[in-house]
């Protein structure tokens, strides 16, 4: 059966790499865009209080199962069942998971890949081929289609080298850059007229809708989603790491590294939003709420590069490139949860597994795109509204209910050896039994 698993080398590489499949489309446009339509800094709290309440014990329930067990998501969550019910649960939630983890990364791709096509939108402009960025720049079944197979391709290309050097590897390099750049891009962004209204915006609060319901139930599927939680994406990357690493502060670093950079990017998105107002382009939609949705990234903020001459070039270039690092860190964590499975359990090889699931997500991604009205929205919603969370009480359950709790403090204390007198052990077993799926399900419901 199961070859040699992979494993992170350092700290610094499972960082890297769970930091960058925590930030993602989630944080650079879906956090600032939630952030626009939701009242700007009341949702920033009510995201913040989410995450470290409900969304960092759940990161912290997959890290540690996915360590105990060493293995992929399924055979995990075997590992810790005791009885034949939960047993039968764990395979249902593992499968379910595989699924659902790779409907995201079908619209995932799809999305991506327009960003992908607007990196190179101002390289063919710095070449003269204007007839090529226009093409980039529009909208068509041919482009996105062949923009969501190359980022596919580079997907299965880095996910077929293994943990190691293919995960670490990437993770380590592209993560840091991504930090610099997404830096450089909110120094430059506040020189400019009309950068203080946006922040403004930002980081006043409405108080007035912290208690909407649709403020909280936005702000918990945009914690979920962003600490790509509930599919098994942080189980398997936890069972990549080292015994002897402190696994509760390793959780909480990522879970600041995912918020910290979702708050520099609503730093960066909110701002330049107002500075394409002062530039005369249009930021508000026909309700007269803050343009959100596709129309920020792909509409706003061309239009606002476009006015802004050479030095909007070269912005173009960062903006977009921040995107794609993005992306990239955050699919092939997506990917590496079918991946591991087929590996480990059916002795399957990485690069072959690589290719043919990522082959068929490919498909069904352009599937979507040929039927772009009707499916896009449908996957979104059933992946990220419906299944996520869903399965991320399941995942509660299991570690609140099925494992043993003296096993849980076994495993955490490899690596935490005074974790039993600690504070994170006072209160996350209780926090993971009830609070977190009580919690979840009124969400839900709302
Ligand atoms: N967290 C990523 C983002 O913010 C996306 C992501 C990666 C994800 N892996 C996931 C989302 C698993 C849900 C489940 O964009």
């Amino acid at each position: 059966m199961a070859a040699a698993r992979g494993e992170f080398s350092s700290r610094f590489g499972f960082l890297m790499a769970a930091s960058g499949s925590a930030v993602g489309l989630g944080n650079i446009w879906g956090f600032p865009t939630n952030t626009a339509s939701n009242g700007g800094a009341a949702f920033l709290i009510a995201y913040l209080v989410l995450t470290f309440l409900l969304a960092y014990p759940a990161l912290m329930a997959e890290l540690i199962i996915g360590r105990h067990a060493k293995s992929n998501t399924l055979t995990a969550l075997k590992y810790i069942s005791s009885g034949k019910k939960s047993r039968l649960l764990a395979v249902a939630l593992g499968f379910a998971g595989m699924i659902t983890v790779s409907f995201i990364l079908s619209f995932y791709a799809i999305v991506s890949g327009w960003f992908v096509a607007y990196f190179f939108d101002p390289i063919a402009r710095l070449l003269g081929m204007d007839g090529v960025a226009q093409w980039l720049t529009t909208d068509t079944v041919t482009r996105n289609s062949i923009f969501l197979i190359g980022f596919m391709i580079l997907t299965i290309y880095i996910i077929s080298a293994g943990v190691k050097n293919g995960i670490e590897k990437w993770a380590s390099r592209l993560m840091p850059s991504l930090i610099i750049i997404l830096l450089l891009l909110i120094v430059y962004v506040m020189t400019l007229a009309g950068a203080m209204d946006g922040l403004r915006a930002y980081l006043v609060p409405d108080w007035s809708r912290i208690t909407e319901p649709q403020l909280l139930v936005d702000a918990m599927g945009q914690a979920f989603f962003s600490l790509s939680l509930g599919v098994g994406t942080m189980l398997v990357y936890g069972s990549y790491i080292r015994k002897e690493e402190n696994l509760p502060l390793v959780g909480s670093m990522v879970a600041l590294l995912d918020v910290g950079i979702a708050v520099l990017a609503g730093m960066l998105i909110m701002p330049a939003m107002y500075v394409a107002l002062a530039n005369g382009v249009e930021i508000y939609d026909a309700a007269g709420g803050l343009i959100a949705g596709p129309g920020l990234i792909v509409s706003v903020l061309p239009s606002l590069f476009s006015n802004m001459g050479f030095m909007g070039i070269i912005v173009a270039l960062a903006f977009f490139s921040l995107m794609t690092i993005a992306s990239v860190t955050s699919s092939i964590s997506m990917l590496e949860v079918p991946v591991s499975y087929t590996v480990e359990n059916h002795g399957v090889e990485r690069h072959k597994a690589a290719i043919v699931i990522g082959s068929l997500i490919a498909i069904i991604s352009l599937i979507i795109t040929f039927n772009f009205d009707p499916l896009f929205d449908l996957v979104v919603t059933y992946a990220t509204e419906v299944s996520q969370p869903l399965l991320g009480f399941f995942f509660c359950i299991f570690i609140g209910w099925i494992w043993s709790r003296n096993d849980i403090l076994l495993e955490i204390k490899q690596g935490c050896p005074d974790a039993e007198s600690g504070l994170f052990w006072k209160i996350w077993p209780f926090y993971v039994k009830f609070i977190c799926p009580v919690a979840i399900l009124v969400v839900y419901f709302q």
